[in-house]
């Protein structure tokens, strides 16, 4: 069944790269859809747009600054009659323990991939109730279920999108928005390329593509789920936590936790001396 009116008209953040872009070629081959893509590259949403056969405008913008979903939201209402579908897919994570990156790496982190998701839902959630039936797809992450070392911050913001966005289903669905999540595993990507883990016979296997991720996202945009873990067998990882939680902790202490503790493109960029995670 879907949960959105077709044909949909989507705004979806961090397109520019990774995730989203493969969401944005996703959508194109739907009939009849429009979108809006929204990142920091200009130069890339540019590109993106002119590839896509469906009609497609883009805003550059950061999205933790404070006028951000003022712009989405007028850049939508000039192009777009109404909004079906927000897919709030941008995010980042640098890796720190707690005792190196202490409190500003975690309010960076929940800058963008917790405060920054609820202000643009905030800004878009009128237009998504008068273009109802429509949908929210919040893309937090399996490290929004299970935490490791080197990556409590971004857990943090995880945990929290998870949790913010269960009430929001429960809240929206009398107003015909459907929200649904989608807690990506291991997926290679510009931003985290896994690297770790596919150089690994052993772990190649355990990483995934951004086009099934872009799949799942429309599973729990269009098709009405409310949850998605992609690749699926990483909700055992989610099923382990609540059922043999000491188990889990001490698999996460040990060598298995450092292993599975990549680098990101967000580390690269900062030691490269870059800003985003180019
Ligand atoms: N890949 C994985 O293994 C994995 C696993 C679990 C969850 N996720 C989640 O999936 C989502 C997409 O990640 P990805 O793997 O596709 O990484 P990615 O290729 O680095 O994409 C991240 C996107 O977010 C945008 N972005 C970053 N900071 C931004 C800001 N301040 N304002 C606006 N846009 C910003 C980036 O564009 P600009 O740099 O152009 O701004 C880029 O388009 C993230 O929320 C991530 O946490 C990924």
């Amino acid at each position: 069944m879907s949960a959105v009116s077709q044909p949909v008209t989507a705004v979806i953040t961090g397109a520019s790269s990774g995730i989203g872009e493969a969401v944005a070629h996703r959508l194109a081959r739907e009939p009849g859809a429009r979108l809006v893509l929204v990142a920091r590259r200009e130069d890339r949403l540019r590109q993106l747009a002119e590839s896509l056969s469906v009609p497609t405008t883009y805003i550059a913008a950061d999205l933790t600054d404070d006028d951000a979903p003022a712009r989405v939201v007028k850049h939508v209402g000039g192009h777009c009659e109404r909004l079906t579908l927000l897919v709030n897919n941008a995010g980042a994570s640098w890796r720190a323990t707690f005792a190196d990156g202490g409190y500003a790496n975690v309010r960076r982190t929940m800058e963008l991939n917790f405060d920054a998701v609820v202000r643009l839902t905030e800004a878009l959630l009128p237009l998504l109730r008068e273009s109802a039936p429509s949908a929210i797809v919040n893309v937090a992450s399996t490290a929004g279920r299970v935490a490791r070392p080197g990556a409590g911050a971004y857990s943090a913001s995880k945990f929290a999108l998870a949790g913010w966005t269960d009430s929001l289903y429960a809240e929206e669905r009398a107003h015909g928005v459907h929200v649904g999540l989608v807690l990506p595993g291991f997926i290679a990507t510009e931003g985290f390329p896994a690297a770790e883990l596919t150089s690994r016979r052993l772990t190649r296997r355990a990483v995934s593509t951004p086009e099934r991720a872009a799949e799942a996202i429309l599973d729990a945009g269009l098709r009405g789920r409310a949850e998605r873990y992609v690749p699926r067998p990483y909700a055992l990882i989610g099923v382990a936590r609540l059922l043999v939680p000491g188990l889990m902790r001490r698999l996460a202490s040990g060598g298995a936790g450092a292993a599975l503790t990549t680098k990101t493109g967000a580390d690269l960029a900062e030691r490269d001396g870059k800003t985003g995670p180019s």
